[in-house]
């Protein structure tokens, strides 16, 4: 995809934006630009500890945030984290609620036995990495499972809830949630506990999505605010192409991964970007390649052949040795043998440029995307010129890809050069379920204030 049309699709997602946060017009798009309610960023003033639970596409993590006085003497907290990580058994993607939620619960009963908190009353912020309503910060309806969720039951329903429901069904455990943000929230917040100047959240892991500090009067839906402050709004860019922004550039390799997938039809846009399905563009490319005869002089592809045969992590793998220009290939020697396939030098070279052209074109739509988020931020602060704004970013793909930062950061930088804005990003480690911890810490001082002021 030229540079010409990543700065028409910039222009597009641009125009979605606004158009997603009007009430009256909000149904012509598919993003969701919703409110968080996260209205208020962590200042360095936050001190206690806290509970981060984070639900991803792949795992579940669960970690103890401590804010403590800085030894260093500063106003800004020391921060330390102790964490586990629960992979979701396959099981649950596709049981009920109340069987995912009570896994979750069950999960923070063994992460408070190894960590000495059985006895302990913490406040928990909750990462749920799904779209959902908000009314206010510890409510949450949910409006869709998405990427390999295939739950049947819980749309509708307030997941907050759901997570107190369970907690109270394990029985054992003092834990109080009072906070829900969306995966990229959570990154923005985190982000700006890092610089103060992050404005953006953005995820590419097993999902794609980002998330923004947009001005409260530009939310048509978010009523009662008596000064415009900036709240986070969580963009669900997911569904960005779903109305055909990308039908032009959408090939018959995107159209098959899209009729094999549990959701066909919906996420256009993460569906070209995301981890959950790079591998497989990558694989039905080479069964293409294959089949004409262009590579691999076998009939059988083994794993190769089958839907899934080829996960995304074999895509940076792959990179990584290609760039690392030693001339040697037996990283992508072994993966082929471990799928079944025996490939020649010429092969290997094909395999090569296969992953690099699939991970360029996803970091340069999401380069299209992210310059949209930051014009818009720019078009909230008329007044400064050469913005630099901060993205804080996670997700499996950002940092375990050898190539998709820098191609990302490029592609962003040159897209918003004749806008007057430019972008930093900045890795948020962990930055989900620490940012979901620093909102429940911001909003408990920000209650405890008024307490104090009534
Ligand atoms: C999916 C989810 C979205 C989440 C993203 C990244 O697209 O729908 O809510 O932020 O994945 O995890």
């Amino acid at each position: 995809i030229n540079d010409v049309q990543l700065a028409l699709i910039s222009d597009r997602m641009l125009q979605d934006m606004s158009i997603g946060l009007q009430k009256s017009t909000k149904s012509n798009v598919r993003m969701e630009m919703l409110p968080s309610y996260v209205d208020s960023l962590p200042d360095g003033s936050e001190r206690g500890a806290y509970i981060g639970l984070d639900l991803g596409g792949t795992n579940l993590r669960v970690l103890l945030l401590t804010l403590t006085d800085s030894i260093d003497g500063g106003a800004k907290f020391d921060a330390t984290i102790k964490s586990e990580s629960y992979k979701v058994p396959n099981e649950k993607l596709e049981g009920t609620s109340a069987e995912l939620f009570d896994f979750i619960a069950a999960n923070m009963v063994d992460f408070a036995i190894k960590n000495g908190l059985e006895e302990k009353m913490l406040p928990v912020g909750f990462t749920f990495s799904f779209p959902f309503d908000q009314d206010r910060i510890d409510h949450a309806i949910l409006k869709q499972w998405t990427k390999a969720y295939n739950i049947k039951d819980g749309v509708g329903e307030d997941v907050v809830q759901m997570l107190r429901d369970a907690i109270a069904r394990q029985g054992s455990l003092k834990f109080e949630v009072v906070a829900v943000c969306n995966d990229t929230v959570g990154t923005l917040v985190s982000g700006v506990s890092e610089d103060q100047n992050c404005q953006i959240g953005l995820i590419v892991g097993t999902g794609t999505n980002a998330a923004y500090l947009e001005k409260v009067s530009n939310i048509e839906s978010v009523n009662g605010y008596k000064d415009d402050r900036f709240m986070c709004v969580d963009m669900e860019w997911e569904y960005f192409a779903d109305t055909g922004a990308l039908n032009h550039f959408v090939t018959e390799f995107d159209k098959q991964v899209d009729a094999t997938s549990p959701m066909p039809g919906e996420f256009i846009f993460e569906k070209m970007i995301s981890g959950m399905y790079l591998g497989e563009i990558v694989r039905l490319i080479l069964c293409q390649l294959a089949s004409v005869g262009n590579i691999f002089n076998e009939k059988c592809l083994g794993d190769l052949g089958t839907t899934g045969g080829f996960d995304s992590r074999y895509v940076s793998d792959i990179t990584e040795e290609a760039i690392a220009g030693h001339g040697e290939t037996n990283v992508v020697k072994s993966i082929l043998a471990s799928v079944g396939v025996k490939a020649s030098q010429g092969d290997v070279h094909t395999v090569q440029l296969v992953c690099e052209f699939v991970s360029i074109r996803a970091a340069h739509l999401c380069a299209a995307g992210i310059s949209a988020v930051a014009r818009k931020i720019k078009a909230n602060h008329p007044e400064k010129n050469d913005l630099v704004v901060t993205a804080g970013v996670d997700g499996s793909v950002y940092a375990g890809h050898p190539t998709f930062d820098t191609l990302l950061e490029d592609k962003t930088d040159e897209l918003c050069r004749n806008h007057g804005v430019k972008v930093q990003f900045i890795r948020a480690k962990d930055g989900s379920g620490k940012g979901a911890a620093l909102i429940a810490a911001g909003y408990l001082k920000t209650a405890r204030q008024l307490v104090g002021a009534c």
